[in-house]
């Protein structure tokens, strides 16, 4: 079975093909990044705009390189939520529509279990029930997976996002968006012993996140050293991103002993951050356990983990209504 896989839920246009025999046969993905640089963040409607232009052309990509016409498809699967409606609605028109005349089915995917699936794009795939560790743009989750689409959310940020965090904070330190590669990049010539930024929520017990008071934190500093010089920026970016990165380690070891499982996955756009897949890493061989990560380029936005998400779930045997629905926020546990 051969399923197009579609996100257009932020500003990330992505398509691939994904079959269940021969694996991932083609994958495109346009940045929208030159769209919204100069405006700092991402613009909705500007979004919108952009994938509109961009995912026909990329989906012929995606089948020429797949060697594949279109009627060779045997479903679509597309990115329905949580995310900006304008652009999931973008995705999900022409999915749906696109499988109607196909006479194929359409699946509408939920845009974090696609993270949290990224890992079985690789040849060795976790098996399941696992914890996953989920950091993105818009979320940061600790998530309980019995199986494919019964999660358990353990906890999560109350506040800012991981990603979230990294893009307002590289901001502050006058970075150019999208923030949180230029954070990390810069954090690497900085002096870890300088700046020790507090680890928000770690001295009490459970499962949740706050990630908005280090921003706050960041921008006092560099009120304390103005004017800033680049070492100093530096040496801040670092310290955020130790306080961000040991608070995620710290909440993801008590989720393996609370629940007893010693398999995690790494899955959303900021597990790309190398610093994080290497603290991680030490800390899950300490408690035994077994970590599974994306290639960074599966951690952030992609199409290959929609039509993966898609391609379980018409396995499973899911079908839908012929109905094109989003949904701007969407919680894991209702699926
Ligand atoms: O999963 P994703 O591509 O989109 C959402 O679903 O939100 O995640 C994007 C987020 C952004 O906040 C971006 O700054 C962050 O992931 N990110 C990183 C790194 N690469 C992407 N944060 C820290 N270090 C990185 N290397
Ligand atoms: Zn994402």
């Amino acid at each position: 079975m051969r399923v197009l896989g579609i996100e257009t839920s932020c500003d990330e246009t992505g398509v691939a093909i994904y079959c269940s025999n021969r694996g991932l046969l083609a994958q495109a993905l346009h940045s929208q990044t030159n769209v919204h640089a100069q405006y700092g963040g991402v613009v909705p409607e500007l979004a919108s705009r952009d994938h509109i232009r961009k995912l026909l052309p990329l989906v012929q990509t995606t089948l020429k390189q797949a060697h594949l016409t279109r009627q060779e498809l045997d479903g679509i699967a597309y990115t329905s939520g949580p995310g900006l409606v304008g652009a999931l609605l973008v995705g999900a028109t022409f999915g749906r529509s696109l499988a109607w005349t196909l006479g194929i089915p359409a699946i509408a995917v939920h845009h974090m279990e696609g993270h949290l699936l990224a890992p079985m794009l690789e040849t060795v795939k976790p098996k399941f029930p696992f914890v996953a560790l989920l950091v993105s743009g818009g979320h940061t989750q600790l998530v309980a997976v019995e199986k494919l689409g019964l999660y358990h959310v353990l906890g999560e940020s109350l506040d800012d996002a991981a990603g979230e965090a990294f893009d307002k904070t590289a901001k502050i330190l006058g970075l150019p968006y999208p923030g949180g590669p230029e954070l990390a990049k810069l954090a690497l010539q900085g002096n870890p012993k300088r700046f020790q930024f507090p680890r928000p929520m770690t001295n009490r017990p459970g499962l949740d996140f706050s990630f908005s008071g280090l921003k706050t934190y960041t921008w006092q500093t560099l009120q304390a050293h103005e004017p800033a010089d680049a070492q100093t920026l530096a040496d801040i970016a670092c310290a955020f991103e130790d306080a961000v990165i040991d608070t995620l380690v710290i909440k993801c070891r008590r989720a393996m002993r609370s629940t007893g499982l010693k398999t995690v996955v790494l899955a959303g756009g900021v597990s790309a951050n190398q610093r994080l897949r290497m603290a991680m890493e030490s800390m899950i061989v300490q408690e035994q356990g077994e970590l599974f990560l994306p290639r960074p380029e599966f951690c952030t936005d992609n199409g290959a983990m929609i039509a993966y998400a898609g391609l379980m779930r018409l396995l499973a045997g899911q079908q839908e209504p012929l109905e094109i629905k989003v949904k701007g926020r969407w919680s894991l546990q209702d699926l």
